[in-house]
């Protein structure tokens, strides 16, 4: 008797927990786990598992086991790192509250929208307004203001943003969410350089939006290093030995990112400048990466592992 009073008393409480959760906060915060799982939580890719129609204790329990390591995934752990038990509540109530998959196919042979989530191209060009994502992943800026104001760019980052000289990253074809963001780190300090830290100190949020949409529409150059075996196996496999993620869940196949979760893309940065940047995750230097997504990466690479993985991305078309 006790027993059945006891776990009477948990299912109460866990119903508890989830009418108290909020799905359009966990709708917010679910903008970075787009990226893997889809926008209306309908993977893309077969690597991710659908979260849409999922049942909510079930997703709670899975993220707080990411979290303590009871269940072990080096994609899932740094996602899970920073949750706390209301944001897992909220993100549970959102995915289970979205049609499942079959729900989606259906609905969308028919007129289409199912959740309110839209990706539209802009007149622009390729950058996507993605509307089921919080104000911070929308794409906001003019391109032709960003064209004025990027002037003062070109010395080091080329006037179409593909630079010259290995030192300076190539800004052409990049996320405009992971650029404005960037130009915000530098300016707050998140992210330190001297040079940069100059640049961006008379900017404007509304300037680096633009210059972020202008440098977002050229057109990257294609890679033109030597590919490498080593680098390659790493890219896309990762190593699960020592749980290191793969770089193609976030960085893409061709290394293009994942623009709207502002996954930057990689492709026609020179070995140099990847290098620096995976040097300094790892000792920490640059440490303005959300949830230490790529420090938690980083920090298990050996010094051969560097060397192989960025040659084999300045290979990348
Ligand atoms: C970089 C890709 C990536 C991102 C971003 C991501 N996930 Fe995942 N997720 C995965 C992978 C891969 C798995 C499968 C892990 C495994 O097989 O153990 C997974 C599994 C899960 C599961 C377990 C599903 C099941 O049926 O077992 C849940 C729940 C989940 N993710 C929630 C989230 C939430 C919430 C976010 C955002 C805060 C998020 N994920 C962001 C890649 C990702
Ligand atoms: C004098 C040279 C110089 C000028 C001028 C300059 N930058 Fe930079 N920029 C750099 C250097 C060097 C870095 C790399 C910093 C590092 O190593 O972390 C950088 C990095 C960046 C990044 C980060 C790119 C990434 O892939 O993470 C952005 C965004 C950026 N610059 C935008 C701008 C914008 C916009 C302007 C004009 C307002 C500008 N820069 C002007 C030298 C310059
Ligand atoms: C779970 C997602 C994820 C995985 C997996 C991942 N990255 Fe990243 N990476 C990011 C994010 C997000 C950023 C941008 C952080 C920020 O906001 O500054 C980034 C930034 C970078 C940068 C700096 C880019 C620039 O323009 O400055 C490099 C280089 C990089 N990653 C390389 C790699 C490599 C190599 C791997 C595989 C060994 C990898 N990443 C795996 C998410 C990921």
């Amino acid at each position: 008797m006790k027993k059945i009073i006891f776990s009477l008393f948990v299912a109460l409480s866990s119903v508890t927990t989830v009418q108290a959760a909020d799905a359009n906060a966990g709708k917010e915060k679910a903008a970075v786990c787009s990226a893997c799982h889809g926008p209306t939580g309908v993977s893309a890719s077969g690597m991710f598992p659908n979260l849409a129609g999922q049942n909510d204790a079930y997703i709670i329990k899975q993220l707080t086991d990411f979290k303590s390591g009871a269940r072990n995934d080096a994609m899932m752990a740094p996602m899970a790192a920073n949750l706390s038990d209301e944001d897992m509540a909220d993100l549970a109530a959102h995915f289970s509250s979205l049609p499942n998959v079959n729900e989606q196919a259906a609905a969308s042979s028919g007129p289409a929208e199912s959740t309110g989530s839209t990706v539209a191209a802009s007149p622009a060009g390729n950058v996507e307004i993605v509307s089921s994502t919080p104000a911070a992943a929308i794409y906001q800026g003019d391109v032709a203001a960003g064209k004025s104001k990027s002037a003062a760019c070109a010395a080091c980052h080329g006037a179409d943003g593909n630079s010259l000289a290995p030192i300076y990253p190539v800004l052409a074809g990049q996320s405009a969410n992971y650029l404005a963001k960037q130009l915000e780190d530098f300016k707050s300090g998140d992210r330190k350089d001297p040079v940069m830290a100059g640049m961006v100190a008379g900017l404007s949020p509304e300037d680096m939006h633009d210059l972020a949409a202008y440098f977002a529409v050229q057109t990257t150059k294609a890679g033109t290093g030597e590919t490498n075996e080593a680098g390659h196996k790493l890219y896309i496999g990762g190593d699960s030995t020592r749980e290191i993620a793969a770089c193609i869940a976030c960085h893409g196949v061709t290394g293009k990112g994942v623009k709207q979760a502002g996954f930057p893309g990689l492709t026609g940065q020179s070995q140099e400048y990847l290098t620096k940047q995976l040097v300094s995750f790892r000792d920490g230097t640059r440490n303005n990466d959300n949830n230490g997504i790529m420090r938690n990466i980083a920090i298990k690479l050996s010094d051969a592992n560097i060397e192989a993985v960025t040659q084999y991305i300045t290979s990348l078309k």
